[in-house]
């Protein structure tokens, strides 16, 4: 009898990734809980091994009100950064990935909680199915999130749009409806959307940073220190 080929659908592969990286976690830590699809198994599964006793003594801390809620409804203990500022581990998913393991971040409009609770993180671990690999960063064609001040929303998307080391960039203010979208630091997003990857990522970084008004961007450079991909032929640990 011919073998049945199983196709995984993407989100049996979205928790067998966020499962593995479960597996880097250990009782005692601290660890900063992302947010999205992905992120939201591996806050399910730590949860559970919680409650069966296998992790004790996890704090958690969430990227997200959406993760709070998660979080806390699972009974995980959690802190904010004010409280810990140096965590373990953080597990968060990703929209990109680039073979550098550079990441764009951001879809889910958490963005800036998700980079200072990475950063705040001894080791990052990114979660993606294969569908977020990407040869150059902006080259899935879909949005680069940008954080910006609600204050002269306009003003800062043009100059967005005209930033030279974003070239061919175009810029929108996300729509939730027909309002503005509204972060949880109470924020607006700009999305950029690119024809070809974005030339120079560090470039491009630090010209958005320096822009006043532009809170943060999803533009996560030299800050995953483990990725796992989940593929349809197995689970791939790139360090
Ligand atoms: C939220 C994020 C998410 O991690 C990213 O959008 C991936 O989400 P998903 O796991 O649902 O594909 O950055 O701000």
């Amino acid at each position: 009898m011919a073998s049945a080929e199983v196709k995984l659908s993407q989100d049996e592969l979205k928790k067998q990734a966020a499962w593995k990286a479960v597996e880097y976690v250990k009782s005692g830590m601290k660890l900063g809980l992302g947010t999205g699809s992905t992120a939201a198994f591996a806050v399910d599964k730590i949860g559970q091994l919680l409650k069966d006793g296998t992790l004790k003594d996890i704090v958690g801390v969430p990227t997200s009100i959406r993760t709070y809620e998660q979080a806390l409804s699972l009974g995980i203990p959690l802190a904010t950064l004010d409280e810990v500022p140096e965590l373990d581990l953080a597990i968060d998913g990703a929209d990109e990935v680039d073979p550098n393991l550079h990441v764009v971040k951001g879809r889910g409009g958490a963005l800036l909680r998700e980079k200072m609770v990475e950063l705040a993180s001894k080791k990052f671990v990114c979660i993606v199915d294969e569908s977020k690999l990407v040869q150059g960063l902006g080259g899935s064609k879909d949005a680069m999130p940008v954080e910006i001040v609600q204050f002269c929303w306009k003003y800062n998307l043009n100059r967005l749009q005209n930033l030279p080391e974003l070239a061919g960039g175009k810029a929108k203010l996300r729509m939730e409806g027909d309002k503005p979208y509204v972060t949880d630091n109470s924020n607006y997003i700009v999305d950029l959307y690119f024809e070809e990857p974005i030339k120079d990522a560090h470039a491009a970084a630090k010209a958005m940073s320096s822009l006043t008004g532009v809170v943060d961007h999803g533009l996560f450079l030299d800050m995953v220190d483990v990725c796992i991909v989940a593929r349809s032929d197995g689970i791939e640990v790139q360090e």
